[in-house]
């Protein structure tokens, strides 16, 4: 099967190509620029994206994931993409100063549209913490200075790892469980 990643997101599009190619589905990236809304979840903002990209392509999957601080009352959340362009992680961690409790969930939701058929979405979390200090150079976005468990930092530990336990793997997980239940795959 092949499966078209609408992203600009070179950093995701790896972790799509990783995970799936070990199941034998080859990715393709596909770079459509669509906006994405402003609204209350990422699954609104992922089932409008596939209404607009709907027009351009007949089968693809989006992605939209965000990180929710829980001190911050789940900020950046549905904003991180903003606040990533306009904060960077310097400011993430300037919010942060002085707080003690660091628990934030990395959150990804895949909208997936493939031909005729009714789109459908999978979310999934990764609950970890907020480090103190940037820590790594791989990676993407938040990852410097988020740690799933409370010491290395996304940025350290390689895609394979990333996606055997972050927000995005596991969606991907249940994306491929949803494929394979509608003998898709
Ligand atoms: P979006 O899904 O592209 O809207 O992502 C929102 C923001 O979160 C962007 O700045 C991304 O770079 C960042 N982001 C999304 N997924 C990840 C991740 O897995 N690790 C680190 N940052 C991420």
């Amino acid at each position: 099967m092949r499966l078209t990643v609408i992203t600009s997101n070179e950093g995701k599009m790896k972790e799509y190509a990783q995970a799936l190619s070990v199941l034998g589905i080859e990715v393709v990236q596909c770079r459509i620029p669509y906006t994405e809304i402003q609204a209350d979840t990422l699954e609104e903002v992922v089932l409008n994206g596939i209404e607009q990209l709907t027009a351009e392509r007949d089968s693809f999957i989006i992605d939209d994931s965000g990180l929710f601080i829980k001190k911050l009352n789940g900020f950046p959340g549905v904003y991180s993409a903003y606040v990533m362009k306009t904060l960077g992680n310097e400011g993430i961690l300037k919010l942060m100063d002085g707080v003690e409790n660091r628990e934030a969930n990395f959150c990804c939701c895949i909208g997936c549209k493939l031909g005729g058929k009714e789109p459908f979405t999978v979310s999934a979390a990764c609950p970890g913490v907020i480090l103190r200090h940037p820590i790594g150079k791989g990676g993407f976005g938040f990852d410097p200075i988020f740690s799933h468990d409370g010491t290395r930092s996304f940025a350290e530990i390689d895609t394979t790892e990333k996606n055997s336990i972050s927000h995005r793997g596991l969606a991907i997980a249940k994306l491929v469980e949803v494929l394979k239940g509608r003998r898709e795959l």
